[in-house]
């Protein structure tokens, strides 16, 4: 009978039946490895050979009781989780190095610890001086969390074993090591199989466990990826490195919404919740200049308005720039080709820049018409009236669609001193009023509407 082995690469995690020297998911030379752990079962016997014990079935009313949560007492982080810390499920963070994760979940941890929760931080990637002197630095030396530096997961959950804590944080995933895994820390296979254990360990004794995960740079991936599918919730903590704004965002949660935000502040002090991310977000923004635009977007169920600034010069090269922070650079190529297709407005010899304000990243489609409106303004040197915010999803037709939530949009906006919007057109206009609506159908018709006939 053949024997079933299982490869694996290490960088991108894609399984083979065989080993090679180059893997082909993702490229990468020498990367491949002999999957142990998940090689065949008994002996290579299919699991139908042998009886196993009948599992009980239920239907689909009778409840379960819902699991009890704990709440944080941070705003922003009891939201994304969605309601606060469910008892035994698995968490994984993930985010770039040096982004705060570490930091985030000693906050998280002391906050946790002071609502009633044992919880105990492992790091394996800073020393107990390392961890303590951040602690001090937060004002939370004093926290009952209790703290070791091990990497070794058989200790780990021993220990685990014996202290029951009820949360469990597990900083990083990648420096892990489980002996009965023969790859080194942080390739797949020890970080799949420490999550694996980690995971089945939490959930057989009712504790929670968070696990951060670096995202790495090339693989993006290899690490929090693999990691994904075994956890009950995944958030990402995201920002700029030279902005102080940091963003949680979580992507899945069995217990609450996906694509939920919570909105922090890297401050001298550790991170502090932003309550209020339009305002601070606006802060910022000078008297009105050509090339800014106020969006009004949405970030899971919040809208958040934030500036989209543009500039346009006269380009020296021969291939214009085009260079575009915190939005997506086919999306711009786009706009620009409809404005210059459907609304006669070239971009020919001209380098463009585009930013987001702030350090945020948008990826709403939403955000097509603040763009093109900070194009054309940048372009034109007009600046659009400092009291309207802009949003709409333009087409490739050169047609303005409708976005969602267009009424809370309105009312953020409204909450903030803004007394104009310029939007598209819609069967249903919103039922909000005290600030004026400045509708176009298609992109043509609002150049013309805003920045007049050319
Ligand atoms: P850290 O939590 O170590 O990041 P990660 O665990 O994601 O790798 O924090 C990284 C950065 O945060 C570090 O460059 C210093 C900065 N920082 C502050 O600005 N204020 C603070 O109070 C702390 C603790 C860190
Ligand atoms: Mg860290």
């Amino acid at each position: 009978m053949a024997k079933d082995l299982s490869y694996s690469c290490n960088a991108c995690g894609a399984t083979f039946s065989k080993w090679s020297g180059r893997c082909d998911g993702c490229g990468a030379w020498n990367t491949i490895t002999e999957d142990k752990a998940l090689a065949s079962g008994p002996k290579g016997k299919t699991l139908g050979a042998s009886r196993g014990k009948a599992i009980s079935l239920t239907d689909l009313e009778t409840q379960e009781k819902e699991p009890p949560r704990t709440e944080a007492g941070v705003g922003e982080l009891d939201r994304v989780l969605g309601g606060g810390l469910v008892k035994a499920s698995a968490l994984l963070v993930g985010g770039d190095p040096g982004i705060g994760k570490s930091t985030l979940l000693l906050q998280a941890a002391a906050r946790f610890a002071r609502n009633g929760l044992k919880v105990i931080y492992i790091s394996g990637e800073e020393s107990n001086a390392q961890v303590q002197m951040r602690a001090r630095r937060l004002g939370l030396e004093k926290s009952p969390v209790m703290l070791a530096a091990a990497t070794n997961l058989r200790d780990i959950l021993t220990t685990l074993e014996a202290e029951k804590p009820d949360l469990a944080i597990i900083d990083s995933i990648q420096t892990m090591w489980a002996d009965n895994v023969d790859s080194a820390p942080g390739s797949v296979s020890q970080v799949r199989s420490s999550a694996h254990e980690l995971t089945t360990f939490a959930k057989r004794n009712g504790m929670s466990v968070i696990m951060v995960g670096h995202v790495t740079k090339e693989g993006a991936i290899a690490g929090p990826r693999v990691v994904e599918h075994m956890v009950d919730t995944v958030l990402y903590f995201e920002g700029e490195r030279g902005h102080q704004f940091r963003i949680l965002r979580s992507v899945k949660n069995r217990f609450g919404p996906a694509d939920e935000i919570g909105v922090f502040e890297m401050t001298g002090k550790g991170l502090a919740e932003v309550k209020n991310p339009s305002a601070i977000f606006l802060s910022e923004r000078g008297t009105p200049a050509p090339g800014s635009v106020v969006f009004a977007g949405l970030e899971g169920t919040r809208t958040m308005l934030c500036e989209i600034q543009a500039l346009v010069a006269p380009s020296p090269h021969s291939q214009p720039r085009r260079s575009v922070v915190g939005w997506d650079g086919g999306r711009l190529a786009m706009i620009l080709a409809v404005l210059e297709s459907r609304c006669g407005v070239p971009f020919t010899g001209l380098d463009v820049y585009l930013n987001v304000a702030g350090g945020l990243r948008i990826s709403e489609p939403a955000a097509d018409l603040a763009v093109a409106a900070a194009l054309v303004s940048a372009r034109e040197d007009a600046a659009l009236p400092s009291e309207a915010v802009v949003f709409g999803e333009i087409s490739l037709s050169g047609a303005l669609r409708p976005v969602v939530q267009t009424e809370n949009r309105l009312k953020e906006a409204q909450k903030l001193g803004f007394t104009s919007a310029i939007m598209p057109q819609q069967a249903k206009q919103p039922a909000v009023s005290g600030i004026g609506l400045r509708q176009a159908v298609d992109l043509a018709g609002f150049v013309e509407e805003v920045f007049g006939a050319r």
